[in-house]
């Protein structure tokens, strides 16, 4: 068997192929960022075609770093942001429209329709999802009473819907020549579409968005020792490698992060902050305000669940005070200048730029900045945007720990704001618990490494992967009770104010 796995990341921002050994150490990476079209307020959109280009790009150029071709891989990956929608021409190979992302807002009324009439009940218990714009479902619903010719196309099974794991499986696979229409369990949880229990789609759910179910790909198990395809020996990859793994980027993390045990979690720092909670087979709902969403599926058996609590908004409001408010040039700053503080001197931010996802799920929200007086300076704001990031995991975390009864031990941490010491440190005050990062931080490719590289046996089983996990660093709490209650009440409040606004 050959000695590597290789693993796509297609995220928000930008697509990465990486490479990693049996020991779970990458070997080479290469990434590139993709245009973020912005039409008008509220609207995010991709343009599938350069995601595919990006995609085909960086794996040569990883191969070449490493002075590989595909043939040295054992078997492929992919993981990918969630929710994203591309509808595509299977006859053509061209998209009707660019992919709409996650945290595009257009469909908000399709969306609080849903709650009007009942429907919305229907998809919290068969989807497990409170009904909101982040969700495929409404998304394709608005390309096929928005774009011409697609519903006819869809009836006529030529227009074909897919998130971006199944765009690129397709094109990976041969495209208008035979490519597989495939997607995995956990990013058709994503859709509003596909029950739970069953994990098909849902005929019932599918009629709330007059969805034609032909124009939905099959859903396979996130690890699949009978590969979707293979990819072309005239593709990027040059050779005949096996697909046997696709999942959504958060759940790819869990795999990552080996949460492979009920009761273990993560919580990845990104655009926005993902924190999942391994609830096994069993399939728990939320009265708190989180999602259910499929963790992972492993070849035939039985699929193992997650409660997750998702955050729209903590990198970003980073990026906002570098790029709309100007009181830092890059996102390190954030640290040297919140530390010039000792604490947040009675500011808060509360950063509803999309209104709020978990737990409150209210797309009305916008931000606020309260507690202000002339005594506050720039480096209150970003001392109270960083604690912003960890008081959204708080609230997250305390829905999570009265869903399941469980309580968190130790914080798992992954993603790029988990460079940052300080607000690592102040997670770890807010909640009250130990917060460790592991010595691989690109945990969400290296998760579809791993359940690539199961499906072929290139790791035999789960305990192999547990040892290759290593903390890199741990934060302690170093607040007082005293401290720890005072401060979440003051987030508390300013919640209110962001949710008063606007009532
Ligand atoms: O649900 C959205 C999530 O999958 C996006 O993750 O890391 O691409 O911003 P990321």
């Amino acid at each position: 068997m050959a000695d590597y796995v290789g693993a796509i990341d297609q995220g928000t921002t930008s697509t990465r192929f990486m490479i990693f050994d049996h020991g779970g150490n990458e070997i080479a990476r290469h990434q590139l960022e993709h245009e973020q079209v912005m039409p008008q307020a509220g609207w995010v959109e991709h343009s599938p075609f350069e995601i595919w280009e990006r995609t085909s790009s960086v794996i040569k150029t990883t191969l070449a770093r490493a002075g590989m071709s595909g043939s040295d891989l054992a078997a492929l990956g992919i993981t990918n942001q969630r929710e994203t929608t591309v509808v595509w021409n299977k006859v053509t190979g061209r998209p009707y429209y660019n992919a709409i992302v996650w945290q595009d807002t257009r469909t908000d009324r399709i969306a609080s329709a849903l709650d009007r009439d009942g429907r919305g009940d229907v998809i919290r218990r068969k989807a497990g999802l409170p009904p909101a714009t982040y969700f495929a479902g409404g998304k394709i619903q608005w390309i096929l009473e928005n774009v011409d010719g697609v519903r006819e196309a869809a009836e006529a099974g030529e227009a074909v819907f897919g998130t971006t794991d199944s765009w690129l499986l397709w094109n990976l696979t041969g495209g208008t020549d035979g490519g597989v229409h495939v997607t995995d369990v956990t990013n058709a949880s994503r859709t509003m579409l596909m029950d739970l229990e069953t994990l098909d789609w849902d005929d019932e759910l599918l009629g709330f968005f007059d969805i034609p179910r032909q124009m939905l790909p099959e859903i396979r198990p996130s690890s699949s020792p009978e590969p979707y395809g293979m990819t072309l020996a005239n593709g990027p990859l040059g050779a005949e490698v096996p697909l046997t793994a696709a999942l959504g980027d958060q759940q790819a993390a869990m795999v990552g992060q080996v949460c492979l045990a009920p009761g273990e979690a993560k919580n990845t720092y990104g655009t926005g902050n993902f924190l999942l909670l391994n609830t096994g087979t069993e399939l728990v709902r939320s009265d708190n305000g989180l999602l259910t969403t499929v963790c992972y599926q492993f070849g035939d058996e039985a699929p193992v669940y997650a409660l997750e609590g998702s955050i729209a908004v903590t990198g970003s409001a980073v990026q906002w005070l570098r790029d709309q408010l100007g009181i830092i040039s890059g996102a390190s700053q954030s640290e040297s200048l919140a530390r010039q503080v000792e604490d947040n001197g009675g500011v808060y931010f509360v950063p509803a730029f999309s209104g709020l996802f978990a737990p409150y799920w209210r797309s009305d929200a916008r931000g606020a900045i309260v507690g202000l007086s002339r005594f506050n300076t720039n480096a209150h704001v970003a001392r109270a945007t960083l604690e912003a990031i960890c008081y959204q995991s708080r609230d997250v975390a305390d829905a999570m720990e009265k869903d399941s009864g469980v309580k968190l031990e130790v914080l798992k941490v992954d993603g790029g704001v988990t460079a940052n010491d300080l607000c690592m440190q102040i997670q770890a005050d807010v909640l009250g618990v130990p917060v460790s990062k592991p010595v691989v931080a690109e945990t969400t490719a290296l998760g579809a490494a791993y359940a690539a590289g199961l499906a072929v046996g290139f790791w035999s089983d789960r305990e192999e992967l547990r040892k290759n996990w290593n903390e890199d660093k741990r934060w302690e709490p170093q607040w007082s009770e005293e401290q720890r209650a005072e401060g979440y009440r003051g987030w508390q409040k300013a919640v209110t104010r962001t949710l008063d606004w606007v009532d």
